[in-house]
Formats: structure tokens, sequence, C-alpha cells
């Protein structure tokens, strides 16, 4: 009887390693598949499957298309747990501007398969953001720069230009949804930006900050410099929008939530991204054609146009199974034709300098060569000075500024304390 068991016992294991023989024989047989996590939703979505459809046609590799959270600081949390697990399941990420620093150690160097002959196309500052200890750690896909959108159509009636300052911003913003409440639309806003707490903050407030000539909370040297009196002024007039040329529920909103009310016709200013010039011309965008784009405004003493510098990258994991394979779909996403592609559909910035001198492109996004500097000398949030910890530098950062906003603290206290906070991480953390 024991003998029977121990038979059956071998025979059951026997078995199993046949069986998983057979899977694994037929694994290998199987042509390699890959996986990438990019856009969110709508046409961010749409438009990385389309390419990815095309790569796939053209290769015979099929390609599964993973949709990630639309934040930023939600993506970087599910990213950080799918890296440190060392997981094989996604081979391609869409990486945001301030991550390379972060996620580096997980990431291939993509010099091994895409050449100076290629990446001297793009700009070099992009380049060198994603150069970590001399590996090209993520190619750019599409490079961001905050903007002010306004209704031309109502500065016109009222005969206002689009503002200069941010003091200027405040009073056409006050004067124009108080007379289009009175001429009956209730729901007008002046002025819709991000003001949730989360990475988006970070870079509104930014460029509140910069403007005002107030720095970039930490500077290039690593010294962190947000305690000081054009910072403070910042946020104090930011601080004074809410509940007066912003609703309360902007504290809410993130890109996404200030464009619904900016293109349902309710709001005279907000400041976003490129890509929403496209949705808000969109056939069934009700402010379709009464759209206008500039620098967003500067701080009146000592300031200068500032528009923080964003972006997303591709970039290939350590721990995929196909790294040329996965490499040859980022260089052909992140190619010239590609591009043109995202630029001309949904005003995605191309980060190939020549597509800037492309006519179909100009003719599409045509402030893609009127703001050509902004995108230039857009500015950089502290992610390369401060490395590893530079979502917690944003976090604290961002959590201060929403403090400030919804009055629960005084700009300046609030400051002080997130500098010494800044100060004793930094040293902990040695940056
Ligand atoms: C945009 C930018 C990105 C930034 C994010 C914040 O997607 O491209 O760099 O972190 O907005 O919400």
């Amino acid at each position: 009887m024991r003998y029977f068991e121990e038979f059956t016992a071998r025979l059951f294991k026997w078995a199993c390693g046949l069986a998983f023989l057979g899977v694994c024989g037929a694994l290998a047989a199987q042509p390699a598949q890959l996986a990438i996590s990019c856009g969110a939703l709508g046409i961010q979505l749409t438009l990385c499957q389309e390419g990815v459809a095309a790569w796939s046609r053209s290769t015979g590799t099929a390609v599964t298309v993973v949709a990630t959270p639309n934040s930023s600081t939600e993506r970087f949390a599910l990213y950080q747990q799918i890296l440190a697990s060392h997981s094989p399941d996604i081979d391609v990420f869409q990486i945001d501007v301030v991550w390379p620093g972060t996620f580096a150690p997980h990431l291939v160097d993509l010099s091994r398969y895409i050449g100076p002959d290629i990446t001297d196309q793009y700009f070099a500052s992009m380049i060198h953001n994603n150069t970590i200890d001399g590996a090209l750690v993520a190619m750019p896909w599409y490079t961001d720069a905050g903007v002010l959108y306004y209704r031309a159509d109502l500065l016109q009636k009222y005969g206002e230009s689009p503002p200069e300052t941010w003091q200027q911003l405040t009073a056409t913003a006050r004067r124009i949804q108080q007379a289009e409440r009175a001429a009956g639309n209730s729901r007008m806003q002046g002025f819709v930006f991000q003001a949730k707490g989360y990475e988006g903050l970070t870079c509104d407030a930014l460029e509140w900050i910069d403007s005002f000539g107030g720095g970039t909370v930490v500077d290039s040297a690593g010294r962190v410099t947000i305690d000081n009196p054009q910072a403070v002024a910042a946020l104090d007039l930011a601080a004074s929008w809410i509940g007066d040329i912003a609703p309360q529920g902007v504290l809410n909103y993130d890109e996404e939530a200030s464009r619904g009310v900016f293109q349902s016709g309710n709001a005279v200013f907000m400041r976003n991204w490129p890509y929403a010039w496209s949705l808000g011309n969109a056939a069934d965008s009700p402010i379709k054609g009464k759209i206008g784009v500039s620098a967003l405004p500067r701080g009146e003493v000592q300031g200068h146009h500032s528009g923080t510098l964003g972006g997303w990258q591709l970039a290939v994991s350590r721990y995929s199974k196909h790294p040329a394979l996965a490499a040859d779909l980022v260089r052909y996403l992140t190619s010239y034709e590609e591009q043109k592609r995202r630029a001309i559909a949904a005003s995605y910035n191309p980060t190939i300098r020549a597509l800037y001198q492309d006519e179909d492109v100009l003719e599409a996004v045509p402030f893609f060569g009127t703001l050509y500097r902004s995108f230039e000398h857009a500015v950089a949030r502290p992610s390369r000075v401060t490395g590893s910890q530079y979502a917690r530098v944003s976090a604290e950062f961002y959590y201060a500024v929403h403090d400030i906003l919804s009055g629960k603290l005084q700009a300046a206290p609030a400051l002080n304390a997130l500098h010494q906070k800044l100060v004793r991480l930094s040293r902990g953390e040695q940056w």
C-alpha cells in the first residue's frame, strides 16, 4: 500500500514535470510578446494604441497596451511597486520627465540600441535629463510646458488683452467674471488651474514662484531656497484667487477637471499643458475657435514669464525578457513620423527639434511656433539635483502649497516650516 502511494506520488510529480515542460515548450515556441504601459484615457490612450498597432503590424510582434492612472502621482506609485518587485510583466513604461533619476536602476541603457545618429535629432537638454550616470534610461516622447489659455472672444468683447502680469490676470478675470455673471452665466469663473494636492500643483506653484523671481524650491546646487519674500508674495496672491476668481472646487482640480470647466465655456482663463489645445478646438467643443494661448503671466516686480517643464519619456524595464524588441518599439514610437502624427492629432509637443519647423505641425498648432522660446526655456522641477528623493520633496511642497491655498496656513510661516523640513531631508539623504 505504502509502495503504491509512493509510486503514485512519483508518477504525479513526473506527470507534472512533463506537463511543465510541455508548457515551457509551448511558451518557448511562442513568438515574443510585449506589454507597454502608456496613456490613461481618451485620445492619449487611443494615440498610443494606434502607434503600437502600427509597429505590431510591421514587426509581427503582439503588444498589450496597459492603461495607467492619469495622475502622475498615482502612476509613480504604481510603477514603483511594479519595478521594485522586478516584475517582467511590463516591458515599456511611459515615465514622467521628473522620474529618470528615481527609476534609473530599473531601466535599460537605450544607447545600446539607439545611436547618436538618432538621439542627436532631439533636444539636447531632454537627452541630458534622461541620461543618468552615463546611461540613456529613456527616450523623450513628448514635452510639455505650462501655458495660459484665454477666451479670445471674451477678451475682445470687454476690450481686454492677454495679461502680462499675474496682477493683470487677476483684475481682468475678476472683471469679466462679474460682467458675465451679471449677464446671466452664473457659472462663469475667472481662472481655473490645478490645485489638487498632487504633482500638478507642484508644477503650477513652481510657475507662480519662479515668475515672481522666487526660485525653484531647491536650486541646481542642491540648496533649499523656498523661504524667500518673492515666493511668499506669489503664494499670497494665488491664495487670494480661491473663492474670488477661482472656485473653491479648484482645490480639487487636476488638468482634466480644469479643462472640463474651461471647455464647457465657463472660464475666462485656464492654466494647462498644450494637449488642451486640440481638444478645445475639436468639432464638438463649445469653445472651438474662441481660444487664445500665451505664455503664463509674470510677477510685477523682478518677474519673468515662466512655464514648468513637463513631458513624458518611454523607457524599457531592466526586467523585460525582450529588451531589444522593446527598445525597437520605443524607437518607433518616439520617431519623427510618429511624433508628427501625435502633434497634429492631439497637440503633443514634439521632442525632435526639426518638427518645430514642420509646416503641417505648425499649421495644426500655431503656438508651437510663437511660444517656441517658452518651451525651450521652461523651468525644471528640482528632480535632477534631488534624485531619488524628488517625489518626497515635491509632496512636501504641494502639501504646504495646498494648505496655503485652502487658508489653513499663512504663506510666510508655512514656507519657513517647509524650508526646515527640506533642509533636514537634504542632510539625511545627502543630495
Ligand atoms: C503633465 C506633465 C508632467 C507633470 C504632470 C503633472 O502630464 O507632462 O510632467 O508631472 O502634468 O500633473
